[in-house]
């Protein structure tokens, strides 16, 4: 293998010189400290110095042929940046030069489009949930208590997905999973992995994708950390994900990277009828599947085999962090289908929160983009199932003091700083804080006063009655939310630009020349910089391809799909699901924000009323009576003038959207009806192109774009498979019937609807209708 280095033992010219002695002033500054003393700060400014060090290093090598450090350095360099990765895990940039978390600069492995979409899978942390699942998968089938339902446990394999797609049995194309979309092209490292055939054994369909984890072993992961390499991962996936995503396949193939096959995309031909059938399949055409895979009837079953599962864990040799469960019948998989992002028919059964306890060093409020004030918790720093934290979540001041929401004790105590307190990580969560030991206590601990006005602004932070949180009432006048609004528009599932990350949305804020302050300014960029004198491509960290990269991709994000755009509006309780939902029901951005904007009045209106219900109940607790029995939303709302029925339709068609309610409804109408956010949010769009919603294939459908509201009993499916059904065939599913109304499905026993569909002179047709019109 032929090392990535720069060029013999010493480098000549006299610029790299002077680049060579930076990268030893600051080895030497490294070598003369304590890693694990050093303080957060200092650590981050070593990263970043390192990280630019190496970063001009690779360009001077790969790209202009022109080495300017020894490879001895540029290997001390790279070993003490994963040395300081490894011990501050939260500052390791996702473009590391060490390549260990995240990917490898992304333009460096092509992209390949999913043939089927790479999910996610929904998480339960009880046994509770475990039921409640089986319980929802039966009603959503309408099977009886009596009807058989049987599902696959498994572990679930603590790596990163890979998709495998092969063609007449041989292997054409591997792919991480990236945004569940789009992924990276890893054809060439996979085939350096030996649990990955190249050929495939006996009769396969001609197409057939198998998806599963490329994972490390414990041993393996440990020998790569002890051996002479550059190297130190902090845990076995970040060692499996840095070593997959090499520029040089041969540094993949030096990694013992192992893989578990247990789902599958795209096939021509079915693989069998049950997912226990697939995966025996998967087992005898080459592919490794986990040994722990059981079939289980019942819920009962599937807990058992979790916990199973759960008391080999620190035994099985790699990383599990849960059990998943699938529906074994495979015709019931299809039936139940997908929610935006995770399957209704696979649940991830997590293991509890690893804990550890260290020493509460101090508090900090950060401020996020809908303006909440978080508390972050500064800790020794501590080992906690394998990853040293030292920053955790404090929620809110409510948990700081001990109390929940209804001022119930949840604790004995409030969390004091230079408390020990204990610290728990469930899976990729952001660590938080669980316990405080009272008896360690010695009487310096200094309880927390939490600020009521703004740390970044000086607005006044206000806590209004029902929320839990204090948030800031600065708005875009407040830097803080200025600048997490602008890196969640940028982030993966919203804009996603590449070159113009949280980093550099940060540092576009502060600067004069070229700012950007908010959403459209982006897209204003090239042009800004165009009329500029100084241009960006001069500035420092910069360069002529750098620049003009960025102001492609800028440029190509334009066309961005609905959902992405609606999601990057980081509005309150608007999150990716919801996006989704929103942009498959509206379409295109004109009918949806005329909607939410007609929606207004009544958005208000049911503000109001919730309102002045509060406020009635907190009077008359405080005057130790009960409230009138009028304080209810509805007769409120019953008592004021009648809105315009263009308004009402409007506010309830929102509030019907399956999976939307009043709280989704009322956070966009606020937000639409502000006319600073309304400005801010139409000068962007001006400067878009979006993409109408993606619908679903609908050709030969008769209801593609109807609205239809289902009433009654139906007898041949439940009404969520009939919805499902109904929307994966182009049709709106609405839960209340109004002018917008196009069909009724009413089952026996209808009502109201029925009567109110047929006022309106809305076509009413029974089940069998319904399924004859369907197909
Ligand atoms: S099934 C459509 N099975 O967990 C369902 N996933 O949190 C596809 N994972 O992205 C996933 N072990 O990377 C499945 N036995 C297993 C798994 C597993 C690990 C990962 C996978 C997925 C993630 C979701």
């Amino acid at each position: 293998m032929s090392k990535p280095g720069r060029g013999g033992s010493d480098s000549g010219d006299a610029g790299a010189q002077d680049r060579g002695t930076d990268v030893q002033a600051v080895l030497a500054a490294l070598d003369a400290t304590d890693t694990a003393a050093l303080a957060e700060a200092e650590a981050g400014d070593y990263i970043a110095q390192l990280s630019e060090i190496l970063t001009r290093a690779d360009l001077a090598y790969h790209r202009d042929d022109a080495p300017v450090i020894s490879d001895a350095d540029y290997d001390r360099a790279k070993r003490r940046l994963a040395e300081l990765e490894a011990a501050f895990p939260a500052l390791a940039r996702p473009d590391s030069p060490t390549g260990q978390v995240g990917a490898a600069p992304s333009e460096a492995f092509g992209k390949v489009t999913h043939a089927q979409r790479m999910m996610s899978l929904g998480n339960a942390f009880s046994d509770e949930e475990v039921t409640d699942f089986v319980g929802r998968v039966r009603s959503f089938l309408g099977l009886g208590a009596e009807a058989e339902l049987d599902f696959t446990a498994e572990p679930k394999i603590d790596g990163l997905s890979l998709s495998l797609r092969y063609e007449n049995g041989v292997l054409v194309q591997a792919a991480t999973r990236g945004d569940g979309t789009v992924g990276e092209n890893v054809t060439a490292n996979a085939r350096t992995i030996s649990d990955i055939p190249q050929e495939l054994s006996g009769d396969v369909p001609e197409i057939l994708e198998v998806r599963g984890e490329v994972y490390m072993s414990h041993a393996d992961f440990a020998a790569l950390n002890a051996g002479d390499g550059a190297r130190v991962f902090a845990n076995p996936r970040n060692a499996a994900a840095g070593s997959l995503r090499q520029l040089d396949a041969e540094v993949t193939r030096s990694r013992p990277l192992r893989f578990f096959a247990y789902s599958w995309g795209e096939v021509s031909a079915p693989l069998a009828e049950t997912q226990i059938g697939a995966v025996k399949r998967l087992a005898s055409i080459g592919f490794q599947t986990n040994p722990l895979t059981r079939l289980c009837h019942n819920a009962k079953d599937m807990i058992a085999h979790w916990a199973l599962i759960e008391a080999q864990r620190a035994s099985l040799g790699y990383d599990i962090d849960g059990v998943v469960y699938k529906v074994n019948n495979l015709g019931y998989q299809a039936r139940l289908g997908f929610r935006a992002t995770t399957p209704r028919w696979a649940l991830a059964h997590k293991f509890p929160a690893e804990t550890a306890w260290t020493r509460l060093n101090g508090i900090d409020i950060q401020v996020g983009r809908t303006g909440a004030l978080s508390p972050v918790a500064r800790l020794d720093p501590v080992t906690v199932g394998g990853v040293t934290v030292s920053n955790a979540t404090l929620h809110n001041e409510d948990y700081i003091a001990g109390v929940n929401s209804n001022g119930e004790k949840i604790r004995d105590t409030d969390i004091r700083v230079g408390d020990w307190v204990k610290v728990y990580r469930a899976g990729d969560v952001i660590p938080k804080i669980s316990d405080v030991d009272e008896a360690k206590r010695s009487g310096a601990e200094q309880p927390f006063a939490f600020p009521e006005t703004c740390p970044e602004c000086g607005s006044a932070a206000i806590r209004e009655p029902g929320d839990a949180v204090r948030r800031c009432t600065g708005g875009l006048i407040c830097p803080a939310q200025a600048i997490e609004k602008l890196k969640h528009f940028v982030s993966r599932g919203a804009f996603d630009i590449e070159g113009l990350g949280a980093k550099q949305v940060e540092a576009f804020y502060h600067d004069d020349t070229l700012p950007i302050r908010s959403p459209a300014d982006i897209f204003t960029l090239k042009a800004r910089d165009d009329a500029n004198i100084p241009k960006l491509k001069n500035r420092d960290g910069w360069g002529e391809t750098s620049a003009s990269n960025l102001f492609e991709a800028i440029g190509a994000r334009r066309h961005i799909p609905l959902a992405r755009l609606i999601y990057a509006l980081g509005i309150r309780h608007v999150g990716e699901v919801v996006a989704a939902d929103l942009a498959r029901y509206y379409g295109n951005w004109a009918s949806f924000a005329a909607e939410v904007d007609a929606a207004i009045p009544a958005a208000e209106r049911h503000m109001e009323a919730d309102e002045a219900v509060l406020h009635e109940r907190a009077a008359a607790a405080s005057e130790g009576r009960r409230a009138r029995v009028s304080a209810t939303r509805d007769a409120v709302l019953a008592r004021a003038p009648a809105l315009p029925g263009e308004a009402v339709a409007a506010y309830e068609s929102l509030i019907n959207i399956d999976g939307i309610g009043a709280v989704v409804a009322q956070s966009l109408c606020a937000t639409f009806a502000q006319a600073r956010e309304r400005e801010m949010i139409e000068t962007l769009v001006a400067l878009l192109d979006p993409q109408d919603a993606e619908q679903p294939d609908t050709e030969g459908s008769a209801v593609a774009g109807k609205t239809i509201v289902f009433t009654g009993t139906l007898e041949k499916m439940t009404r969520a498979e009939a919805k499902a059904r109904a929307e994966a065939l182009g049709a709106k599913v609405a839960g209340s019937v109004s002018s917008k109304t196009d069909i009724l499905v009413a089952g026996p026993g209808a009502g109201s609807k029925a009567r109110k569909a047929a006022d309106l002179g809305v076509e009413v047709i029974d089940e069998d209708a319904w399924l004859s019109l369907i197909g």
